[in-house]
């Protein structure tokens, strides 16, 4: 498989064992566990312009459940769905709807990753295990994180089949056209109230992650709604873990909501990068993607905000793209609408021109959109 680039230099340098003892060479895979995968399948194909790479379940002697894979350059997602009653998967969709089950991690070790996280308290998902066919062996193991929300360590430099032992390959007639995504540029977790600190102190004990920025509630409340952030970013920077958990407010935070219908924390968010954020959420919004918008009066500011950039502002400003500049440059992004029915989970797509940071200048716009959103489903 490619390797990653290292698409962030910008190295944590407040936990010193950052990265020493859990070196990640990426994200292997996002698995999301939903109630149809097949439509599902379709949904990301024909929307997002992933591309169909894997299958299992009935034809390859899976029993109770099917896996679609799809990928899009470095993105790689694996949408899970039960073939018969009960069961542990029935059980996270019955609770939490469709959503995000495992973060699977690239790793060159991942018997050693499972001792190092679970010698330092870190819950066992699956021990250490081989599994082969042939094309080789894939060794895996997995940790508990957040909710019900698990890591999966996969050690794949002996396997050369298209996904992992047990998937054939998916090769439907159906293409459609990708859509410029590239890469995971980080995912976010949404945690209950008082929760961030001890998420973020078992990414710096357990995995050597390290602060990179923080927000204080200040910063990213509205009248209404408020959250608490942080982000933890392993030691080469190419995994960012933004933690969030609710503040007080006059009225429900978005992490609440999110709580509520999710039952439990879990994923709020996946970031995908593109190199050209117009062009991709051009495509993005002609194929049904909704995304949030902002008042018109966010783009006579914008450029006194954040100076000059590249981009002309009436695409920028026609497609509600969001900017944001910190030291090191400047950064292009909009958020969809949740994209389940359930106010859970939605997607980012973020263009990197330089800035490392996460686009704290337009929290406050992005929010009161999203309490328009909250307000029309009673919510707020
Ligand atoms: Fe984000």
């Amino acid at each position: 498989m490619a390797t990653l680039d290292n698409t962030s230099l910008h190295l944590p340098v407040e936990n010193p064992e950052a990265g020493d003892f859990l070196p990640l060479l990426g994200t292997d895979y996002v698995e999301l566990y939903v109630g149809n995968a097949k439509q599902a399948a379709h949904y990301y194909m024909s929307a997002w312009g992933f591309q169909p790479l894997a299958y299992a379940g009935l034809e390859t002697g899976l029993k109770d459940r099917v896996s679609y894979v799809l990928e899009q350059d470095k993105i790689r997602l694996v949408l899970t769905s039960p073939l018969k009653p009960g069961g542990e998967i029935n059980k996270h969709i019955n609770s939490h709807g469709d959503g995000v089950k495992a973060i699977a991690l690239w790793v060159d070790d991942a018997e050693k990753s499972y001792k190092e996280t679970t010698s330092r308290g870190a819950e066992s998902y699956f021990e250490p295990e081989i599994f082969e066919d042939e094309h080789g062996e894939v060794k895996l193991s997995g940790i508990h994180t957040y909710g019900e929300t698990v890591h999966i360590f996969v050690e794949r430099n002996k396997y050369d089949g298209p996904f992992l032992p047990g998937y054939k390959k998916w090769n439907p007639f159906y293409r459609a056209e990708d859509t410029g995504l590239r890469y995971i540029d980080h995912m976010v977790g949404n945690v209950g109230w008082n929760e961030m600190n001890k998420w973020c102190e078992f990414y710096a004990k357990v995995m050597g992650f390290a602060q990179l920025v923080s927000f204080d509630d200040k910063d990213i409340s509205t009248e209404y709604t408020a959250l608490m952030s942080k982000v933890m970013s392993n030691g080469n920077g190419r995994i960012k873990f933004p933690i969030n958990e609710p503040a007080e407010g006059r009225k429900k935070s978005q992490i609440e909501e999110y709580i509520e219908f999710y039952n439990g924390a879990g994923v709020q968010h996946m970031a995908l990068a593109t190199n050209n954020i117009i062009e991709t959420v051009t495509k993005l919004r002609d194929r049904g993607i909704e995304f949030l918008t902002v008042p018109a009066t966010y783009y006579e500011e914008v450029l006194d905000r954040v100076g000059e950039i590249d981009e002309d502002l009436a695409p920028l400003r026609d497609l509600g793209i969001l900017v944001d500049r910190d030291d090191e440059g400047y950064l292009l992004q909009i958020f969809t609408k949740p994209i389940l029915d359930r106010p859970t989970m939605f997607i980012e797509i973020i263009q990197r021109k330089g800035a490392k940071s996460f686009g704290k200048g337009n929290f406050k716009a992005l929010f009161e959109s999203i309490e328009r959103e909250q307000a029309s489903r009673g919510t707020l």
